[in-house]
């Protein structure tokens, strides 16, 4: 909470000048029970003045209780603005940092994290942060200020009375803590199941195709409908029991209004007096209430801060290692790599080759064999645990990360697009020339259908690309990949959605005009991967099979059979 409470330090000057107007809109609210009082004990009642006086002293008193209702309601309405402005500005930083510390964590935190959690944590955490700061700011000063200048001025008119009016609050106190006490778990458990819900709308949304595809639109409604049943029961019990904390309130307000009024009466205490009390008594009742609230919000708020305090606080500098420079001569190079990514299970087990620069690799296996895997390991998005990746004959774990990366050039796996124009999507905020632009253009086979675009590069792609084709999407990536002439290209199943011409015109020009570029490819087809320099086959972590097309023909049974299942459409 703490570290939370530090983003509020720059704005110190609004925060304080927000609490100096409210004080002095607290202060003014208070003196009016006081004004009152004096009308009509002193002024309205008083058979020492003229007519002609009490009317005048009415009209200057009542002026006098203008102001300060004046001075109350500015104070209150200038302060808030200073206060919002304070509170969002500060959660702009800290969503800024949260955001940036995002972007760094390894991709080993994101998965403990989880992906939802950090979203959830980006948005409605830092929202319920604003909250709790919005609110505390608002009230925190203006409530205490009401109760303890409300009491002390009850005293100062009349100890007797204040007495009894101290007797009550005690028990609003009580009853609004208890009734507190029990909502704030609830209010958590709603939090969650809110969550919950997002999760889902997320979920349904991104799979709407899928699940139309697979008819599933009832089977999902049911299970949405019970989870909104489950979030809306739990709002129920948490409103039935903060809803009773206004009528307990009034309640007790009333018994108390009575109490003073007995209480005026047997002492014979003056009315203007007795009515100045049960104005206080209000004052002081509502500040509680107010307090009561400000209590349920920070208990949601400090659960978030400490929620986004923890991806704050994790450490996302880079580890490097100092190791010796070799002299095998490979570009890329696994010597006895092992990985699991849970550690239960070997993810990858003694994957070992080396290619040269300039070299093809490809990569085949069935789904989850690995494939995606060894890339996330050469471009150290993850550490091997045992064995290790060269680069340049340089172990990955020595390279600065943001040098490492700088060699490669990667078209991901379901990788996404922005909404944005089609140059910024291939630019990607590198300043690329138009020349290295255009050529990665042609290479990637995308200029027939950019060019048949009235505004061409300029054209804005909808919300994850969904106003192009699949294989079109593949060639704006590939041409992303390409663009900066990358020492490495790796592209991850990234020609599956191509036709098998298209497919084989790219390959023609990755050959003719990125001759120099090593390249991974991993695909699910052996005409994307048959001229390779060397072939890795995939199954269940480990290389079943290595060598040219020709040799794993001979030598690896698997490969034959795929070969032999894709036959009919290979041609390339
Ligand atoms: N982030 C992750 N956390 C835990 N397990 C993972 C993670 N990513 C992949 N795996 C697991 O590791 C194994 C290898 O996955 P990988 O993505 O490398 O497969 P792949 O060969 O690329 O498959 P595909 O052809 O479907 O892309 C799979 O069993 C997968 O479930
Ligand atoms: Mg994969």
């Amino acid at each position: 909470m703490k570290k939370t409470l530090r983003y509020l330090r720059p704005y110190g000057g609004t925060v304080v000048a927000g609490l100096i107007l409210k004080f002095i809109g607290a202060v003014a609210e208070l003196f009016l029970p006081l004004l009152l009082e004096y009308i009509i004990n002193d002024v309205a009642t008083n058979a020492a003045l003229s007519h002609d006086n009490k009317i005048n002293m009415i009209i200057f008193l009542g002026i006098a209780m203008l102001g300060c209702s004046f001075a109350a309601l500015f104070g209150n309405v200038f302060a808030n603005r200073l206060t919002v402005k304070s509170s969002g500005n500060m959660t702009h930083d800290l969503r800024y940092d949260l955001f940036k510390k995002t972007c760094y964590l390894s991709s080993r935190q994101v998965d403990e994290f989880g992906v939802p959690s950090l979203i959830s944590r980006l948005t409605s955490d830092s929202y319920y942060v604003n909250q709790m700061v919005a609110r505390t700011l608002r009230l925190g000063v203006r409530a205490p200020i009401l109760i303890l200048g409300g009491t002390i001025l009850a005293f100062w008119r009349d100890p007797v009375l204040a007495c009894v009016l101290l007797g009550c609050v005690p028990l609003v106190g009580v009853a609004i803590f208890v009734i507190t006490k029990k909502s704030v778990p609830i209010y958590f458990g709603v939090q969650k199941r809110q969550d919950d819900m997002v999760r889902k709308v997320q979920e349904n949304v991104t799979g709407v195709r899928v699940i139309k595809a697979l008819d599933k639109g009832e089977y999902e409604t049911e299970r949405f409908d019970a989870l909104v049943k489950d979030l809306a029961a739990e709002e129920f019990k948490a409103n039935k029991i903060m809803s009773l904390s206004h009528p307990v309130a009034t309640l007790i307000l009333n018994l108390g209004l009575v109490a003073i009024i007995a209480a005026g009466a047997a002492l014979g205490s003056k009315s203007g007096t007795v009515l100045a009390f049960l104005q206080y008594f209000v004052i002081i009742l509502n500040a509680m209430i107010a307090l009561s609230k400000i209590f349920v919000v920070i208990s949601r708020g400090s659960a978030s801060a400490a929620r986004i305090e923890k991806v704050l606080d994790t450490d996302v500098s880079e580890t490097t290692e100092s190791s010796q420079k070799r002299n095998t001569g490979y570009k890329i190079q696994f010597e006895n790599v092992s990985f699991s990514y849970n550690g239960v299970k070997d993810n990858l087990h003694d994957i070992d080759f080396g290619i040269y620069a300039g070299q093809t690799l490809g990569i085949i296996g069935a789904t989850g064999s690995g494939k995606s895997t060894i890339i996330n390991l050469m471009m150290r998005f993850y550490d091997p645990d045992g064995g290790a990746v060269y680069v340049d004959d340089v172990n990955v774990k020595s390279y600065r990360v943001k040098e490492l990366r700088k060699k490669f050039g990667v078209a991901f796996q379901n990788d996404f697009l922005m909404a944005d124009t089609l140059k910024e999507n291939i630019d990607y905020g590198r300043d690329l020339d138009d020349e290295m632009i255009n050529k990665a253009i042609i290479s990637a086979r995308a200029s027939e259908f950019i060019d048949a675009l009235p505004d061409k590069l300029e054209h804005r792609l909808a919300q994850k690309a969904n106003n192009l084709s699949g294989g079109q999407k593949q060639r704006i990536l590939i041409a992303r990949a390409l663009a900066a002439h990358p020492e490495i290209l790796i592209l991850d199943d990234s020609s599956s959605a191509l036709d098998y011409e298209t497919d084989a015109a790219l390959r023609r020009s990755l050959k003719k005009d990125y001759d120099d570029i090593t390249k991974v490819i991993v695909a699910q087809r052996i005409s994307a991967i048959k001229n390779a320099d060397l072939i890795l086959v995939m199954d269940d972590g480990e290389i079943i099979g290595r060598g040219k097309h020709d040799e794993l023909m001979a030598s690896c049974e698997e490969y034959a059979m795929i070969y032999a299942t894709q036959m009919g459409g290979d041609n390339a």
